[in-house]
């Protein structure tokens, strides 16, 4: 039996921060019942102090959502928790979800601040949030690139003072994966109560490594991800919820899983880069258009002999119907045969030669070759109309 690892998704709160990524409440309460259906722990709604609108959101996500906590965004700031609990009130499960920067440039440069007194506020608003919640999750903002002896004294105190999840974001997405993996290990080693609260990722990718970061901190102890789909958010995005959970169902040795249904992966992916106006990068693991298609004559041979010669994931898994056999100038015959007898037609060598001769004319010319294409050339090395 593995081990859970929760999925905190911030979609709708870290995703939609981005310019021209912005959702009326209709729409996200849209996106929110397919989170659900996804099968996400924890959404994350929005940040109801910074509009109304947002609040408005939070509220009407908490009435129309029931299976995943929602959870609000929050500083370290009384005001903030309050409007925040306000806006959750009709939650089934609720959670507040509350923090301040850790590191010496958000203590001293952002915050004015000094380490004691971030400890101080940190506690206070920590024991504010639970006058309203039970589930409160403290975020170090930040601890990328804290100090990891201070970063654990903040942690314990939070934890003293009743957070039930403790989130270590690499807000700047500066760690390389050893050494946000050492952070978490480090964090689960010297924070004496540690064993009180989950411990939660949530990377950025500004380098690229956002989901192998998520991966590491799993592997080190983690048990909550903060994800978005397709990986939008701030800057270079946040780390992308269907490469954490196929990272995990590829890698069962890790023995690390998920409760999202895979299936719905695609068609969620392809909801929210519509209405989030966010269009997904061909080559994108797991959702892009080409992540199960096949171009190279190679490969493509590979493919229709065994799939697993070139796939490590079902597409069925991902909600596909199958991969896609991309026929261009770099296929071979036989994946032209292939796309010939889906289409209906059994030809004899010599035809086939044939029509491949003509075929790898027309795709020299043509990005790709359809099946209109296809039938043309068919018919005119058959004398078929
Ligand atoms: O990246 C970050 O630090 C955040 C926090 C507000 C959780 O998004
Ligand atoms: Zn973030």
């Amino acid at each position: 039996m593995s081990e859970k690892l929760f999925i905190f998704d911030t979609t709708l709160r870290d995703g939609e921060q981005v310019p021209g990524c912005q959702l009326n409440t209709i729409e996200k309460i849209e996106v929110a019942r397919a989170l659900e259906e996804l099968g996400v722990d924890i959404l994350e709604a929005g940040f109801p102090i910074s509009s109304p609108g947002d609040f408005n959101s939070v509220r009407e996500i908490s009435k129309a959502v029931s299976n995943p906590t929602i959870c609000a965004l929050t500083r370290a700031v009384q005001k903030d928790i309050d409007v925040a609990a306000d806006a959750l009130a009709l939650a089934k499960h609720k959670r507040i979800h509350t923090g301040i920067g850790v590191s010496h440039s958000h203590i001293y440069d952002k915050l004015k601040s000094t380490p004691e007194e971030i400890i101080e506020r940190a506690v206070a608003a920590v024991k504010h949030a639970k006058k309203y919640v039970e589930d409160v999750e403290f975020y170090a903002e930040d601890a990328g690139r804290a100090d990891n002896e201070y970063l654990a004294r903040v942690i314990e105190a939070v934890i003293k003072a009743g957070a039930t999840v403790v989130n270590i974001p690499d807000t700047t997405g500066y760690c390389l994966p050893q050494e946000y993996g050492r952070k978490i290990k480090y964090l689960m080693e010297n924070v004496g109560n540690i064993h009180k609260a989950i411990i939660s990722t949530h990377c950025h990718n500004d380098l690229g490594m956002a989901t192998a970061n998520t991966l590491e901190a799993v592997i080190n102890g983690a048990r909550q991800a903060e994800v978005t789909i397709n990986g939008i958010g701030e800057r270079a995005g946040n780390t992308s919820l269907e490469e954490v959970v196929m990272a995990l169902r590829c890698h069962k040795h890790l023995n690390v899983d998920t409760s999202i249904n895979s299936k719905l992966l695609t068609s969620t992916s392809r909801m929210v880069a519509s209405m989030m106006n966010m269009p997904v990068q061909a080559n994108k693991a797991i959702v892009g258009r080409n992540a199960f298609a096949h171009s190279s004559g190679i490969h493509q041979d590979g493919v229709l002999k065994s799939r697993e010669s070139y796939e490590i994931i079902n597409p069925v898994d991902v909600g596909l119907d199958e991969s896609v056999i991309a026929l261009t100038a770099r296929s071979g015959r036989a994946a032209l045969n292939h796309r010939l007898e889906l289409l209906g037609f059994k030809l004899e060598q010599k035809e086939l030669d044939e029509v491949y001769a003509k075929f790898l004319e027309l795709a020299d010319k043509k990005k790709d070759v359809r099946d209109d294409d296809l039938l043309y050339l068919v018919g005119a090395a058959t004398g078929e109309k």
